[in-house]
């Protein structure tokens, strides 16, 4: 094994951000790249965001919208640390892809709104997070605002999310008279300012909490701070390094990511922390970092983003050896030899070419469709990552064609779509519907306007009844085989011929899944 490329594995952070809209993921984002260099001012990360707009118009919506409908990957390098952070699309543009974002990053960062507390899109990442048992450390974000106590918090972590919650700072007041967050694990007291970007401070080193200095810094909040943690040194759950990565506990750091506050800290013990690139599954074996041999698998495919050229690019996530470009590899699904000439890695500002790259990078691939997400590269032997899923949609339309004669392309076009991960389609055992199944409803925007521009087809949506959907499957082939005699009416096949549950509501699907309990009703899917 080479040296080189041990340490480069070693220092490498790939990881995603887990929040609720506006927990303030994009303000504590912009707040790292600061930190890593990426970006020089404030504001660019929004900025970019309008300047992607002005300068995409393949699709109007992106514009009317006024909100991203892509996701990136942003690179920084922090002290020795290579960061890539990969972006958890949020708000409108939640979709299917934010979910498998997270099956190519190594840890995440959860947000939290200490007003609002654990919300429901927290909840759901951090369902998909539990699957790989993902290291996560927590930001308590808006100490600046009155919001719930920290035992309140984390109390509500640790009930609605099934983790247990290790303070590694503590917050002195809030809101008004929030003062600053005492580290517990290096023992110093960070002083808030509010509207001060605090860039590499120190803190006061505090040997001794009963020391006369902490009463000259905090006045009252002295006793307070000293009696919060006495109790927390007696009921606090000690920090746990090996429960932390196998996930049963997530540090908790407090702060305010707007005033830059707590935020160096916890990048500080993040880069230190997390989990460098580990190994990963495939079909017949596990793929260590460290083998010499180039692999990785697609997570994402990304469309149009150069309208002139109808190409898509392809997110690719390396999981061993070393990339160069120009490498040969196999693409095994389709049997064929390919080159890697045109690797773009994702900066901050900018796109770049890359010329090499390691385990835990994101490569983007340009290709006609010929990539689907689950595909794995290697220079020779045969394998496929696993743990790349489909997500269970959540939403529904039925497509209806305005022009019957387009029957073909959009058969074509949901096939592409389906395969680049951007919708589902299922057909109805009974009838001939197409019912298209999405993560988050713009998608259902997203596609009928891919499907008018690149295939020419003219259709509309219409609602259905539908709520959820579950992968079926059962062992004993004959017990399934009544299962799908009798409740025709309720399932469908989807684009690769898997039998799926369409169910009505949650209480429908609860019905079913007690009324038949020979059947695994799936949440996920897997193409293997
Ligand atoms: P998101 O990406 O998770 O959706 O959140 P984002 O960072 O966009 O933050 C959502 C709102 O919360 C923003 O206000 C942002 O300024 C604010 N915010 C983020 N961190 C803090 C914090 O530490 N304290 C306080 N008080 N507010 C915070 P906005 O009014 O929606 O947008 P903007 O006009 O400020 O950009």
């Amino acid at each position: 094994m080479s040296k080189q490329l041990l340490r480069e594995i070693t220092r490498r952070r790939t990881f995603g951000i887990i929040s609720h809209p506006d927990a303030g993921k994009t303000t504590l984002t912009e707040k790292l790249l600061l930190f890593g260099g990426a970006i020089n001012m404030a504001g660019a990360v929004k900025s970019r965001k309008v300047e992607r707009h002005a300068t995409s118009d393949w699709m109007a919506i992106e514009q009317e919208r006024g909100i991203s409908v892509t996701t990136s990957v942003m690179k920084f390098t922090y002290k020795d640390y290579e960061v890539n952070l990969l972006d958890t699309p949020g708000h409108q543009d939640f979709s299917e892809d934010t979910y498998r974002v997270l099956t190519a990053v190594d840890s995440a960062i959860m947000v939290i709104d200490s007003a609002k507390g654990v919300e429901n899109q927290t909840e759901k990442l951090m369902e998909v997070c539990r699957m790989r048992n993902t290291p996560i450390i927590t930001f308590i974000n808006k100490l600046d605002r009155e919001g719930l106590t920290p035992l309140d918090i984390m109390g509500e972590i640790e009930e609605k999310l099934q983790i247990e919650c290790t303070p590694l700072s503590w917050p002195i007041g809030m809101g008004k008279t929030f003062k600053g967050v005492y580290n517990i694990h290096h023992k110093t007291l960070h002083l808030f300012t509010p509207g001060q970007a605090t860039l590499n401070e120190q803190g006061f080193l505090i040997e001794d909490l009963s020391d006369p200095k902490v009463d000259e810094l905090l006045g009252e909040q002295a006793d307070e701070l000293r009696d919060d943690i006495e109790l927390l040194e007696g009921a606090a759950n000690p920090f746990e390094y090996d429960h932390y990565l196998n996930a049963s506990q997530t540090p908790v750091f407090f702060g305010s990511a707007i005033n830059n506050f707590g935020v160096q800290e916890m990048l500080d013990c993040f880069v230190e922390m997390a989990p460098p690139p580990g190994p990963r599954q495939t079909v017949t074996r596990e793929v260590s970092p460290a083998e010499e041999a180039f692999s990785g698998f697609v997570f994402k495919i990304q469309a149009n983003m150069n309208p002139a050229h109808r190409d898509r690019i392809a997110f690719f996530r390396i999981c061993s050896g070393k990339f160069t470009r120009g490498m040969k590899v196999r693409h095994h699904r389709l049997g064929k030899d390919i080159t890697l000439a045109n690797a773009t890695i994702f900066m901050a500002q900018e796109r770049e070419n890359v010329q090499e790259a390691w385990p835990g990078d994101i490569i983007g691939l340009h290709n006609h469709g010929t990539i689907k997400i689950g595909d794995t590269f290697t220079p020779k032997e045969e394998l496929k990552f696993t743990g790349i899923p489909n997500f269970a949609p959540e939403h529904f339309r039925r497509v209806l064609l305005k022009n019957p004669l387009k029957m073909k392309q959009l058969q074509k076009g949901l096939v592409q779509l389906a395969e680049e991960g951007a919708i589902q389609v299922f057909r109805p055992l009974i009838g001939s519907d197409y019912i298209m199944g999405a993560v988050g409803v713009l998608q259902f925007e997203v596609t009928m306007a891919r499907l008018k521009n690149e295939y020419g087809v003219d259709a509309i949506y219409e609602n259905v009844d539908y709520q959820a959907a579950r992968w079926v499957r059962c062992e004993d082939k004959k017990a399934f085989a009544e299962f799908e005699r009798k409740n025709q009416a309720s399932l469908a096949r989807d684009s690769e011929g898997f039998l799926t549950y369409l169910a009505q509501s949650e209480w429908m699907l609860n019905y079913f899944m007690e009324k038949w309990p020979t059947i695994t009703f799936d949440k996920t899917r897997e193409n293997i």
